[in-house]
C-alpha cells in the first residue's frame, strides 16, 4: 500500500515563536507556579459593555450566514469610523471585511503575488508574516532594522537594493508589532514613492493605528490612497482597539476594484464571517471616547514603567517605544530561545516566573534576533513592575548558570 505524507510546504510553516513555549508554560502552572505572560498581544483591557450586550441581548435565531463582503450594519460602522478619522472618500465598496486582520493579511497577500513573487518587509516583523508568505507561496525578504535607529526605516537606496523583477509588494507594520515603533510622515512617503517608481503594491498593516505615543501622529497610508489608488492596501483589525481578539474580524480596504473584485470571490468561498462577531463588532460607533481614551492611558502607563525598569538592569537594550504595545529587547544572553524556555523550567522567585517571546522568529533572515526577545506589555502596572523585577533576578541566575555551563 502506498504511503501517505503531508506536503513538503506544510512542513514549511514555522510554528509562532509566540506560542512555541506555550508547553513549558503550562508544565510550569502544573507545578503551581504563577506565570506572568508578556509574550502575546492579548490585552486584558475589558470590552466595552455596548459590545458585549450585544451578547446578553442576542434574540436572532437561527444564527446564519452574513453576506460575504460583510454585515451593512458593520460596513457601515467601518465608515463612520474612518469618515471619523478624515478619510471621508471610504465608501463600503471599498471594504471587505475579513475574519481577523490574519486573514486580510493572507488575502492581500494571495491577490497581488503568483507564487515565488517576493514581497519586502522591514524586520524585526510581525511573525505570523512568515506564516502566511508560506502559505500563500510568497518569498518575504526582510530588510533590516536596528534598535540604534530605534527600528525607523534605513534609507530610500538601501530599500531599492532590495527590490528585484520579482518584487510585487512592500509590507509595513505601522505601528509596528514587534519593534514599538511609528514611522514618520516622511517615511510613509518614502514607501509611496518607491511603490510609484518601482510598480509595486503598498500593504499598511494597522492595527495598532490608535496607539501612537509622546505627541506622535499615525500616518496612514489612507491619506497616500488618492496618489496611489491601484497599489495601496490597507489592513486593519478590531482586535486591539476595542479588545476584541476573541471577536475574529478586520478589514481591507483598498480603491483598487480588481483587488475587492478578487477577494470577494475568495470570501464568497469561504461564506462569511460572524453574524454574531460583526454584530457585536457594529457597536464601535457607540463606544464611548472616553474609553479609547483611559485605553491609551493605561498603555502610555504601562510602557513607561516597563521601559524605565527595563533601561536600569545591565546590558539591556530597550528604546523607547513608540507606538502599539510591543517592544524588542536586546538582553545579555547568548541564546534568547534557551533564556526564554528556562525562564519557565527552571527559574522561580517566590514561586512565579515570567514568559516573554525569543525575538529569532521575528525576523525573516535566520541568525537574526538571538540575543532579543520580544516583550508585549499587555499586563496592568503592578504587574509589569513585578515582571520588570523577575526579568533583573533572572538575568543575574541566568549568568552563573551559564558561567557553570
Ligand atoms: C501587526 C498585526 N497584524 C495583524 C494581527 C492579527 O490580528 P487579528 O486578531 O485581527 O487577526 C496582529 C495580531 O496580533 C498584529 O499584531
Amino acid at each position: 500500500m502506498r504511503s501517505v505524507s503531508v506536503s513538503p510546504r506544510l512542513r514549511s510553516v514555522p510554528s509562532s515563536p509566540i506560542r512555541k513555549l506555550v508547553p513549558f508554560a503550562v508544565a510550569a502552572k502544573k507545578e503551581g507556579v504563577h506565570v506572568y505572560h508578556l509574550n502575546i498581544g492579548d490585552p486584558d483591557i475589558k470590552t466595552p459593555q455596548v459590545m458585549l450586550d450585544v451578547l446578553k441581548n442576542w434574540d436572532k435565531n437561527p444564527i446564519g450566514y452574513d453576506q460575504s463582503q460583510g454585515n451593512p450594519e458593520f460596513l457601515e460602522a467601518l465608515i463612520w469610523y474612518y469618515h471619523r478619522l478624515g478619510f471621508t472618500f471610504v465608501s463600503p465598496k471599498h471594504i471587505q471585511v475579513t475574519n481577523g486582520g490574519s486573514e486580510a493579511i493572507s488575502m492581500a497577500l494571495f491577490a497581488v503575488c503568483e507564487p515565488g513573487d517576493e514581497v519586502l518587509t522591514f524586520e524585526p516583523l510581525y511573525t505570523n508574516y512568515n506564516s502566511y508568505a508560506v502559505v500563500n507561496g510568497v518569498t518575504l525578504k526582510g530588510i533590516l532594522t536596528s534598535s540604534d535607529t530605534g527600528f525607523h526605516l534605513p534609507d530610500r537606496s538601501v530599500v531599492e537594493a532590495a527590490v528585484t523583477p520579482k518584487t510585487k509588494a512592500i509590507l509595513i507594520c505601522n505601528p509596528n508589532n514587534p519593534t514599538g515603533t511609528v514611522y514618520t510622515e516622511e517615511e510613509v512617503r518614502m514607501l509611496v514613492d518607491i511603490a510609484k517608481d518601482h510598480g509595486l503594491f503598498l500593504l499598511s498593516d494597522e492595527v495598532y493605528r490608535e496607539y501612537t505615543y509622546d505627541g506622535r501622529k499615525h500616518v496612514s497610508l489612507l491619506k497616500f490612497m488618492s496618489e496611489i489608488p491601484d497599489r495601496a492596501i490597507v489592513l486593519d483589525s478590531m482586535s486591539k482597539r476595542y479588545s476584541l481578539c476573541g471577536v475574529r474580524l478586520g478589514a481591507l480596504v483598498t480603491l483598487n476594484d480588481d483587488v475587492l473584485k478578487g477577494i470577494l470571490a475568495i470570501a464568497q468561498g469561504r461564506l462569511s464571517s460572524g453574524l454574531v462577531d460583526q454584530a457585536i463588532a457594529a457597536k464601535l460607533t457607540q463606544v464611548p471616547d472616553s474609553y479609547l481614551a483611559e485605553v491609551y492611558d493605561e498603555y502610555v502607563s504601562r510602557r513607561d514603567v516597563l521601559y524605565e525598569g527595563l533601561k536600569n538592569i545591565p546590558g539591556v537594550v530597550i528604546p523607547k517605544p513608540e507606538g502599539a504595545f510591543y517592544t524588542i529587547v536586546g538582553l545579555p544572553v547568548a541564546d534568547s530561545e534557551r533564556f526564554c524556555q528556562w525562564l519557565l523550567t527552571d527559574f522561580r522567585d517566590n514561586n512565579e516566573t515570567l514568559m516573554i517571546a525569543p525575538a529569532a522568529g521575528f525576523y525573516a533572515t535566520p541568525g537574526m534576533g538571538k540575543n532579543e526577545v520580544r516583550i508585549a506589555y499587555v499586563l496592568n502596572v503592578t504587574a509589569i513592575r513585578r515582571c520588570v523585577e523577575l526579568l533583573a533576578k533572572a538575568l543575574e541566575a541566568y549568568k552563573k548558570t551559564e558561567t557553570r555551563g
